[in-house]
C-alpha cells in the first residue's frame, strides 16, 4: 500500500489543502494529513481544533488519516515508515521554499521522496494566512474554506 504524508500547519485547513488531498488520493492509497506542532507559535486554532476540523471533514473517507506531530517531519515519517511526502505549490515563492525543504529532507532522509503538486488554479490565492487576516477583521472566509465548514465551530 502506497502511503503519503501531507504535512503542514493547517491553521486553518483551506479549500486549497482540500484540493491537494483530492489529488493525493488519486496517486496514493492513503494520505496522512499531519499537523506539525510548533510549540513556539500560538496559532489561530489550537492544534486539537485544527485536527478536529480536518477529521470532521474526512469522517467518511477511510483513506485519509489525520495526526499531529512534533519535531522533524522526516523523523515522523521514518518512525512510521512513510516514504512519500506530498506538498502543494501555488507560485514561484512556494517553489523556492519547497525546493529547499525537499533538498534538506533528501539529505537527512534519503528514503523519502517528495511529491510536489501544483495547486489547482482556482485556489492559488487561497492561503491559511489570508484566512487569518480576513477573520481578524471579521470578514467572511466561507468561500476559502472547504464547503460546509464553519470555522467559528473551531475557534
Ligand atoms: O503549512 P506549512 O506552514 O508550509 O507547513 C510547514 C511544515 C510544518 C510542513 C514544516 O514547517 C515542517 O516540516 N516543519 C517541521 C520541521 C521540519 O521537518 N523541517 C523541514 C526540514 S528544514
Amino acid at each position: 500500500m502506497k502511503t503519503a504524508i501531507f504535512p503542514g500547519s493547517f491553521d486553518p485547513f483551506t479549500s486549497g489543502h482540500q484540493a491537494l488531498v483530492a489529488e493525493g488520493i488519486k496517486i496514493f492509497d492513503k494520505v496522512i494529513i499531519a499537523i506539525g506542532e510548533n510549540p513556539d507559535k500560538r496559532g489561530l486554532l489550537t492544534v486539537e481544533n485544527r485536527k478536529r476540523l480536518i477529521e470532521d471533514l474526512y469522517k467518511d473517507e477511510p483513506r485519509v488519516e489525520v495526526v499531529s506531530y512534533r519535531g522533524l517531519t522526516g523523523e515522523y515519517c521514518r518512525d512510521r515508515e512513510i516514504k512519500f511526502m506530498l506538498r502543494g505549490m501555488r507560485n514561484t515563492v512556494d517553489f523556492d521554499y519547497e525546493r529547499n525543504m525537499m533538498q534538506i529532507n533528501q539529505r537527512l532522509y534519503p528514503e523519502i521522496t517528495t511529491v510536489l503538486l501544483f495547486t489547482p488554479s482556482e485556489y492559488v490565492a487561497v492561503s491559511s494566512s489570508v484566512i487569518r487576516e480576513v477573520l481578524s477583521f471579521d470578514g467572511d472566509v466561507a468561500q476559502f474554506m472547504p464547503e460546509g465548514v464553519d470555522i467559528r465551530k473551531y475557534l
